[in-house]
């Protein structure tokens, strides 16, 4: 059950060195390549990247992830890298947000294009990964804080931003007993009772979702 598989997932920052064998990698993969899209235009790429020394490299610029040391001992990145938009996605936009038809016509093109790319499109593919990687014991991370030029260019990625990185590995066991003594429970059990996150009903509204406010 999926459910299973999302209770037992956290984001673990500590990998072993046991290697992901290249069957696991391909059906995480796969598991990518399945998921859906706008117009099912898939526009992403992903990089998969077992090579310790481009992962180290990776880590080391410490521009590039923020001094987050802990990427290195993860034996599997995947890049997900999203088309650049071609400025096309501007009468899309317009019709989405039509209050600011005028404001997006004026905009600069190129910086148009940069942040009306569709990144959040390849954060689909991307948790379906992780979610794939979990039904393999393999624990993973999502890295969100990237200076997506410098990676892009220690990559050789161009045409496409590398709106995020994934790191993933299996935990090693000391790992896992800090998790286990943390959360009070068995090795591989459930943490997600101990994660914090809103209750259902907090996050919830049925129906027509009036008097939603920040803080509520
Ligand atoms: C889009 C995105 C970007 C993230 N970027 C980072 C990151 O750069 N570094 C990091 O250590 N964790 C990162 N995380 C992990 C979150 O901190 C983590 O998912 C959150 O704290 C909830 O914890 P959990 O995943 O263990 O349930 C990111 C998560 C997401 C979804």
């Amino acid at each position: 059950m999926i459910l299973d598989i999302l209770k037992k997932r956290y984001s673990c920052r500590e990998f072993s060195d046991q290697q992901i064998p290249g069957d696991v990698i391909r059906y995480i993969v796969e598991c990518g390549r399945l998921a859906p899209s706008g117009g099912n235009g898939q526009p992403w790429k992903f990089g998969v990247i077992t090579d310790k020394n481009i992962i180290n490299e990776l880590t080391k610029a410490s521009s590039v992830c923020y001094d987050q040391s802990w990427i290195s001992t993860s034996s599997l990145l995947i890049a997900l890298c999203t088309q650049i938009s071609d400025y096309k996605g501007d009468v899309l936009d317009m019709s989405r947000y039509p209050s600011y038809h005028h404001k997006i016509k004026q905009m600069d093109k190129e910086l148009y294009s940069l942040i009306s790319m569709k990144g959040y499109a390849v954060h689909i593919p991307g948790e379906h990964m992780v979610l794939a990687a979990m039904e393999h014991g393999v624990y993973s991370t999502w890295i969100g804080a990237l200076d997506c030029e410098i990676a892009a260019r220690i990559l050789n990625v161009t045409g496409y931003y590398i709106t995020s990185l994934i790191a993933f590995g299996y935990r090693c066991w000391w790992n896992s007993i800090f998790i286990g003594i943390h959360c009070g429970i068995e090795l591989c059990g459930d943490v997600s009772k101990h994660r914090l996150r809103a209750k259902f009903e907090e996050l919830t509204k049925w129906g027509k979702m009036h008097a939603i406010d920040r803080d509520q």
